[in-house]
């Protein structure tokens, strides 16, 4: 896709690589027990689908809607669940599959709330961190990429639901922002 208002800041293949580090990562980590890999819709759809591909054990996967952001580009503080598990994590061991942790405001909620449902233990892989941007304490076991303030898309990150089908993680320039249609 050629567009003025996105300039690649981590391209396809150095996404892919990463990712395939991690999962051999995390398999080696979690040698036995349930692993209950848990993505975070619907940014960490594309993380989520490599990811578990990267992985070298069994796993569960099951998906969650949390919804913390409007059309913008700045968090609304308010987190909402939009869609539960379908599977019980009852003294699973737990992985969070997220896109990006910036606030943070999501992900504390989430281990709150995921921590009530007693687990065998949680943890978190967030492909993006913008650790510039944190408000509330959050703990990721695993990272990709950290990366500056600046508002991403593509991966499975959207503005606006836009360009969440780009295989490249890309910055949205501001003046493009600011034009881009709503919804
Ligand atoms: P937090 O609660 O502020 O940490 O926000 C987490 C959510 O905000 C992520 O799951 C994303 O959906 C969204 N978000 C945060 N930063 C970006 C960005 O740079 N691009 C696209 N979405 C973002
Ligand atoms: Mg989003």
């Amino acid at each position: 896709m050629t567009d003025p208002k996105l300039r690649v800041l981590i391209p396809a293949d150095k996404i892919q690589a990463r990712i395939r580090e991690l999962g051999e990562q995390i398999s080696r980590d979690y040698p036995t027990g349930n692993l209950h890999m848990i993505c975070i819709l619907k940014g960490a759809t594309f993380f989520m689908a490599d990811l578990a591909r990267a992985m070298t054990r069994g796993v569960f996967i099951d998906f969650m809607g949390i919804s913390s952001y409007g059309k913008g580009k700045s968090s609304s503080g308010e987190v909402r669940v939009t869609k539960d598990l379908d599977i019980s994590v009852e003294g699973a061991n737990v992985l969070i599959v997220e896109d990006i942790v910036d606030s943070g405001v999501t992900l504390n909620y989430l281990m709150h709330l995921l921590d009530q449902r007693k687990p065998h233990s949680i943890r978190i892989a967030a492909l993006l961190d913008k650790p510039e941007r944190r408000l509330r304490p959050v703990h990721c076991a695993y990272v990709g990429f950290k990366i500056p303030d600046e508002f991403v898309v593509g991966y499975g990150l959207d503005y606006a639901e836009q360009y969440r089908n780009l295989d490249a993680i890309c910055v949205l320039e501001e003046t493009g922002a600011a034009n881009a249609p709503a919804g």
